[in-house]
């Protein structure tokens, strides 16, 4: 909506785990070389954890993307499946030719996969993110499954991934075995306000920005405030801020759009910085509005109306304006 008017190639604050837009800190590069390491090194149980929206899964899938075929890797999200659950859709993504019917069966053909790819000089790591969700029983029987080893070496190397609560699982006495297998843990920490700055301008200069100074400076400085330098939580700020500057026709995003941004994301009172609209302005906003609404409806892949800019621009007022209702 607004990438024409910023001459953006793309949304830069989408809140995908999207690994061209990845920002390393120090910290960052650390955890994953670590771990990258550790894999290599054929390491049992391998722990990752942060906040809420610190980064995690976007470090997961540059974990992935770093080992290059040298692992082959099952990477399960779904933390609610029950043990057997996970199992089988560890072997669907481990691409096992017979997954078995009954537990046992499953058991063998996952160490038949382990063995193969060992054969084949493949480690294999099971990722089990949003582990925090786990339950005690399941995780009990996920460090059976690092029993799974030759004489020499582990098959199977499994790195849990979760918000701080794992950690405080994994210290319950009934999980104390598993706590003596973790071989790594680390952790992401939230971002430092120059770090916010250098993420907002990496994630700019990505989506192909040309002006690098889009955010002022007190704006960046009010956002990493308010974010508390959790990445999630600055894409969310920054794209409420261009929709808001875009309304407004701000070239700038100044720290009183950021305001805006924030009272908006908080549910608060509308600033009253425009005008009502006539009764004909209405009308034609209610029909873009109808247009929209029938194009998501159809499927936006074949979009029946071509939004000229002025069309987008009230588009983006209300889309502003819904933030405030
Ligand atoms: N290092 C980073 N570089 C670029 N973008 C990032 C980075 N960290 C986080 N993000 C952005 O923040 C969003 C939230 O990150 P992510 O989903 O990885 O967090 P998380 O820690 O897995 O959150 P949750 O605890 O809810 O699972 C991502 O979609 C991504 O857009
Ligand atoms: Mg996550």
């Amino acid at each position: 909506m607004y990438l024409g008017f910023y001459e953006l190639k793309e949304r830069p604050f989408n809140s995908t785990p999207d690994p061209r837009f990845l920002y390393l800190t120090p910290g960052h590069r650390e955890a994953l070389a670590q771990l990258v390491y550790s894999v290599q090194e054929s390491r049992g149980f391998l722990v990752l954890t942060g906040e809420i929206g610190t980064g995690k899964t976007t470090l997961l899938h540059a974990f992935i993307e770093r080992l290059n075929g040298t692992a082959a890797v099952a990477y399960v999200f779904n933390s609610m499946l029950s043990f057997d659950g996970l199992l089988e859709y560890t072997l669907e993504e481990l691409g096992a030719p017979a997954p078995g019917s009954s537990p046992a069966q499953r058991l063998l053909a996952l160490r038949r996969v382990l063995l193969d790819r060992r054969r084949a000089g493949q480690s294999t790591v099971l990722v089990l993110d949003e582990a925090q969700n786990l339950e005690v029983a399941t995780l009990e029987r996920i460090r059976l499954l690092s029993n799974f080893e030759t004489p020499t070496e582990k098959l199977l190397q499994i790195l849990l991934v979760g918000q701080p609560e794992l950690r405080e699982k994994l210290n319950r006495p009934e999980l104390r075995q598993l706590q003596q297998r973790v071989e790594l843990q680390c952790s992401l920490p939230p971002l430092s306000h120059a770090q916010v700055r250098d993420y907002i301008q990496t994630r700019l200069r990505v989506a192909g920005a040309h002006d690098s100074d889009l955010f002022s400076d007190r704006a960046q400085a009010r956002i990493a405030a308010y974010s508390r330098g959790i990445p999630r939580r600055v894409n969310i700020l920054c794209d409420h801020c261009l929709v808001i500057g875009y309304a407004d026709q701000r070239r700038r995003v100044e720290v009183d759009v950021v305001d805006q941004a924030i009272e908006a994301l908080e549910g608060g009172p509308r600033r009253p910085a425009h005008r009502s609209p006539s009764p004909a302005r209405r009308a034609h906003e209610r029909w873009v509005l109808g247009a929209v609404a029938a194009a998501v409806l159809a499927g936006v892949a074949v979009l029946p109306v071509r939004f000229e800019a002025e069309q987008l621009l009230t588009l983006a007022r209300y889309v502003r304006d819904l933030f405030w209702r």
